[in-house]
């Protein structure tokens, strides 16, 4: 049996996705292929007996996902800069009442918070690993440190900045296997009355809509208020308060402070309650969902496989990581799907992963429109379908497959 990554307890696999490549490692069909070709993983989960934290039973090397050319871009979608609007002024209002307040990302990306918390007048440092995407926020104006968040670094920015006032984080966490170590981390940068606020895919949202696809390399942890207070309060924190999130397919964000701080608020206590009644980390929840992931893989190839017997143009829209477990999972080609629409320059022109479909620029989307399209993209189903509304106006029909295959 494997261990548990933050407490060492028992890991039992209750999901096994199989081979799967990396599901940001999009190839340059242009480049000669490297000595050892694509690497693949074997994709799995498990709870673990002890904590209750659902993890990946096999972990990816970090520099293997999170190097200078990782592609994903916050800002490409117009929503979650939004919310990242939204997010810096809710929590800034906490952070302002001091001299000279002072906040950390971790995982900044391109910038789309920073950005943000730079406009409210608060100092801030990002730090983020992905040296082509930080580049980008420094080219705005905004401070980054090209660097994995751990213990030492932390340190080091403790040193050179100063205690924070607010360690702030958004799908980047739950990425983080090392988790000890970033809590060690936050622990000495924190200052005393500082919050660790961090957002993540929630896994009761991940059951609910049997979104098998949310499970990716990259997405090492799947939190619940359960495991993410146990995790807390065993590096001297305490879960102090969680809300729930509609962005990304629904998200957890968890506040956490030093133990002893603050009393938690009743939404703690509220969610775990719902939790626990709902059996959320219990082995049947997994059945559930393994058994949803097979009739959802079942049921898009049926779909897929008449459409085209029909001689129907079938595209995929958002070339997103979540994609290639769906694509590889279900064996899905250039065959049944010719090419995936982006609006991610670093994507376009290069090949999805394992699956090797093209990436092709959203203009290719109406070059001419599809009679059916795949949102692999299905978290921002609002913000495309309504930048598309001509594709449906058209007769066009979205493909969703969470929870289930069907047509909108
Ligand atoms: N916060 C952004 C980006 C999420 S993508 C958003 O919500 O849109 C995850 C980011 O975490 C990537 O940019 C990756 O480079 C970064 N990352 C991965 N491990 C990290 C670590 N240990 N410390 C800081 N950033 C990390
Ligand atoms: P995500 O689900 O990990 O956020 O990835 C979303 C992907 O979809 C990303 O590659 C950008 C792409 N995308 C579009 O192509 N058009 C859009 O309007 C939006 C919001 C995203
Ligand atoms: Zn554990």
């Amino acid at each position: 049996m494997k261990r548990c990554r933050i407490c060492d307890g028992p890991v039992r696999e209750t999901l096994d996705l199989g081979r799967q490549p990396l599901s940001d490692a999009f190839i340059d069909p242009t480049a000669p292929p490297g000595p050892d070709g694509e690497f693949f993983f074997r994709l799995g989960v498990g709870a673990c007996e002890s904590c209750t934290m659902v993890q990946l039973v096999e972990a990816v090397p970090r520099e293997r996902m999170f190097h200078h050319d990782y592609p994903y871009r916050s800002s490409r979608s117009d929503r979650m800069r939004e919310h990242f609007e939204r997010t810096a002024r809710t929590l800034l209002d906490g952070v302002r009442a001091g001299p000279d307040p002072f906040v950390v990302e971790i995982g900044c990306n391109d910038g789309a918070m920073l950005a943000a918390i730079d406009t409210a007048g608060v100092r801030s440092l990002g730090v983020d690993p992905s040296g082509r995407a930080a580049a980008v926020a420094a080219r705005n104006g905004l401070r980054v440190r090209t660097d994995f968040f751990e213990e030492s670094s932390a340190a080091s920015i403790r040193a050179a900045e100063g205690p924070a006032d607010l360690i702030y984080s958004a799908n980047t966490i739950s990425h983080i296997p090392y988790l000890g170590s970033v809590f060690r981390g936050v622990d000495r940068l924190l200052a005393p009355d500082g919050l660790f606020v961090f957002e993540d895919p929630y896994l009761g949202d991940i059951l609910d809509r049997s979104a098998f696809d949310q499970i990716i390399d990259e997405h090492f942890y799947f939190f619940t208020v359960r495991s993410v207070r146990a995790t807390a309060r065993r590096f001297g924190f305490e879960l102090v308060d969680v809300e729930r999130l509609p962005v990304h397919g629904g998200e957890i964000r968890c506040t956490v402070a030093r133990a002893g701080r603050r009393p938690p608020a009743p939404a703690v206590a509220a969610l775990l309650a719902r939790e626990d009644a709902l059996g959320r980390t219990s082995g049947p929840a997994f059945r559930g969902l393994a058994t949803a992931a097979r009739r959802i893989r079942d049921d898009l190839l049926t779909l897929l496989r008449t459409l085209r017997a029909d001689g129907r143009r079938v595209v995929g829209y958002g070339a997103t990581a979540k994609s290639a477990t769906v694509l590889n999972y279900c064996g899905i080609g250039p065959g049944l799907v010719p090419f995936v629409c982006d609006s991610t320059p670093e994507k376009q022109g290069r090949l999805t992963p394992g699956s090797h479909l093209p990436v092709r620029p959203p203009a290719a989307f109406s070059d001419p429109y599809p009679d059916y399209a795949v949102l692999f993209a299905w978290n921002h189903a609002q913000e495309i379908m309504m930048k598309e509304q001509a594709f449906h106006a058209a007769g066009g029909r979205w493909i969703l497959y969470v929870p289930d295959v069907h047509l909108v």
